[in-house]
């Protein structure tokens, strides 16, 4: 039969406890919500709502083509000259997602001959970058600016050196500075996914680029996702106007894509100047992560101190780390379950993410339920 081979992998996936099934999630659902990307609470803010609703009735539904042709308004424009300005770069270009940032800045900056170093622990987008990209790829420890140093040595020509700035599973922080130095010892090009970094580190949510002193270097391109702290969608590749230029030459999820759709891109302007405007919601939101795991570690759970808004907890097998989140679920608590493949080291871990409009009853509440309802 076609497609058998599908049932026997889904037959697989359940005897180890990976099966993944959608939850379709109500509007008005009374789930605690430490499972989202919502870092900043701006999602539902109504001048994010607004800001969206407002470029809609403007633009219409969709950006009509893609960004070479039709899809770029003036409000795509002004997006683009503000987030490049608030993160500290000369130039910026948004793309319909986060993954397509990455993989258009992957696929262009990594061409045929060229050297991509790429850390262990990166996304899945910068991976799938690197599958795409016409480079040969050296996937080298996590966390560790010696061995991109020895590996961007060991090469002859063009290479970059590929990192999330704060990495998806454990929340932990990438050594930039270090990371940087190595860079520019080999003359290679940094290239950092940003995507957990803006709107909760740097000076008012700058990045963490931004708090390393490497935004607007001419060497160093950052890549984010519109969908976290800003609360909308879509992605951004930041960097020197002259990448920015070979991008929308050459990357083709830029070019064979749709434009960003102009409520998107209304929500991320409108949640962008709110971040200007309110510059303490970082502070606040890395101050609940911070909390959130003083408290689960003082419950003796083995959470990971967080750099930015993720609080990751590590569980004992796959099976248990689902029924974890389930059981908190049940009680009221909505909460992230990572397991393999997602995890690179294949440890499953709830994934607990901070917002800075928690209050003190719901991080109370949160750490309350997670340590009743822990696996024995
Ligand atoms: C580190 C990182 N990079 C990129 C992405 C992809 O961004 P998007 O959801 O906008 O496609 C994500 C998650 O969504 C992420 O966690």
């Amino acid at each position: 039969m076609a497609f058998g081979w599908i049932d026997e992998q889904a037959e697989a996936r359940r005897r180890a406890g990976l099966l993944r099934t959608l939850r379709p999630r109500p509007a008005d659902s009374p789930l605690l919500d430490l499972a989202s990307n919502d870092y900043l609470g701006l999602a539902r803010h109504p001048e994010v709502v607004e800001g969206a609703a407002g470029a809609a009735r403007t633009w219409g539904g969709g950006a009509t083509g893609s960004r070479l042709v039709t899809g770029t308004t003036e409000l795509h424009a002004r997006l683009e000259t503000e987030l490049a300005d608030f993160c500290g770069f000369e130039a910026a270009l948004v793309l319909s997602s986060g993954y397509a940032a990455n993989l258009a800045a992957v696929t262009a900056l990594g061409p045929h001959g060229s050297l991509i170093v790429s850390d262990a622990g990166n996304h899945a987008s910068l991976i799938d970058g690197c599958r795409l990209a016409r480079g040969t790829t050296q996937v080298v420890g996590h966390a560790d600016p010696e061995a991109v140093a020895k590996a961007l040595a060991a090469h002859q020509g063009e290479a970059i050196a590929l990192s999330d700035t704060v990495f998806s599973v454990d929340g932990d922080a990438a050594p930039l500075a270090r990371l940087a130095g190595a860079c520019r010892e080999h003359r290679a090009g940094l290239v950092v996914d940003d995507a957990h970094g803006l709107g909760v580190l740097g000076e008012g949510g700058r990045g963490a680029v931004h708090a390393a002193g490497l935004a607007g270097a001419g060497d160093v391109v950052a890549t984010a996702t519109l969908s976290k702290s800003l609360g909308s969608q879509g992605g951004v590749v930041l960097g020197p106007a002259r990448v920015i230029g070979h991008l929308v030459n050459t990357a083709r999820t830029f070019i064979f894509d749709t434009g960003l759709a102009p409520a998107a891109a209304g929500a991320a302007l409108a949640a962008l100047r709110l971040l200007r405007r309110e510059p303490e919601r970082p502070a606040r939101v890395r101050a609940v992560a911070a909390e959130l795991h003083a408290r689960l570690t003082a419950e003796g759970l083995a959470a990971v101190r967080p750099d930015a808004a993720v609080v990751s907890v590590r569980a004992p097998s796959p099976d248990a780390a689902v029924r974890w989140a389930a059981d908190c679920r049940a009680e009221g608590l909505s909460v992230g379950c990572f397991r393999p493949p997602s995890v690179p080291d294949g440890v499953s871990r709830l994934r607990l993410t901070a917002r800075a409009d928690l209050s003190e009853a719901d991080i109370e509440r949160a750490v309350r339920v997670v340590t009743a309802v822990r696996p024995c």
